[in-house]
């Protein structure tokens, strides 16, 4: 399915149905980070399902919801649960959610994500915030689009505006998120290439929420969460070793969030 302005909105107006009021920042959950929201005040719960035209992930790790949160007098939609590529999904599917936010005026979002650390100065747990992002997942979602607001401009996707003064409070590191189709691991050939190319972690979401996002004109801060190390570095690469270890993780992202937010 590609981008069709009709279908976000028949998801908006499902969406509006059940939440009528303002929503002022949107966050996505990755692989094992859901608990990263306990910081904040649950108001109520929207399942997938209840909404007209979204899909519903189907991997471990991930739970199937919207959870509308309310936290330093502003109402937040955090994606408990995310679509993918590899779940042989179109393009415009995977960032529908995000395309249903942009839609629903909401202007500043922050991705999450698992991913593979690549470089030395990465360990596992490490939080590192995506200064940039390489797309070699050979899809996009504004395909559909009929006029020219499609050629977007891809400097400063991911907002800088906060790094620095996380850095102060955290021990944060930056880097370049990789955006593979997955759902395999990669090779330890694949590895010297995406280091080579300026790639610090990779992983297999991210980047095309973050295109959708970035022709709604929002503000985007990104964050990986390492996992692991990638093939190559680490012998034994698991998807249930990636939601643990993110799920490990998950406390302290959920403080780099709050911060984000207030
Ligand atoms: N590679 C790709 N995707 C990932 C990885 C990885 O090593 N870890 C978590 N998501």
């Amino acid at each position: 399915m590609l981008f069709d302005k009709n279908i976000i909105q028949e998801s908006k107006e499902s969406f509006l149905n059940l939440f009528p009021e303002e929503l002022d920042w949107g966050i996505v959950l990755g692989s094992g980070l859901s608990e990263a929201s306990g910081y904040f005040e649950k108001k109520e719960e929207i399942p997938f399902s209840k909404i007209k035209h979204l899909k519903e992930p189907s991997i471990e790790g991930h739970q199937n919801k919207f959870c509308i949160c309310r936290f330093d007098n502003k109402n937040i939609l955090v994606m408990q649960g995310r679509l993918h590529l590899y779940e042989g999904l179109s393009p415009f599917e995977v960032s529908l959610p995000i395309a249903l936010m942009g839609e629903l005026g909401i202007k500043k979002l922050i991705l999450t994500n698992a991913a593979g650390g690549l470089l030395p100065s990465l360990k596992i747990g490490d939080i590192m915030a995506i200064t940039d992002h390489i797309n070699l997942q050979g899809a996009n979602p504004l395909i559909g689009i009929s006029n020219s607001s499609k050629f977007i401009d891809m400097n400063d996707v991911y907002s800088k505006i906060y790094i620095n003064e996380l850095k102060k409070r955290f021990a944060i590191k930056t880097g370049v998120y990789a955006g593979i189709l997955g759902p395999n691991y990669e090779t330890p050939a694949e590895i010297r290439f995406l280091k080579k190319i300026g790639a610090s972690a990779v992983g297999m979401s991210t980047v095309m929420e973050a295109i959708i996002a970035k022709y709604y004109q929002m503000e985007i801060f990104g964050f990986s969460v390492i996992t692991n190390m990638t093939a190559g570095i680490q012998k034994k690469l698991s998807h249930k070793g990636v939601v643990e270890t993110g799920k490990k993780a998950a406390k302290k992202l959920g403080e780099i969030i709050k911060l984000a937010v207030s």
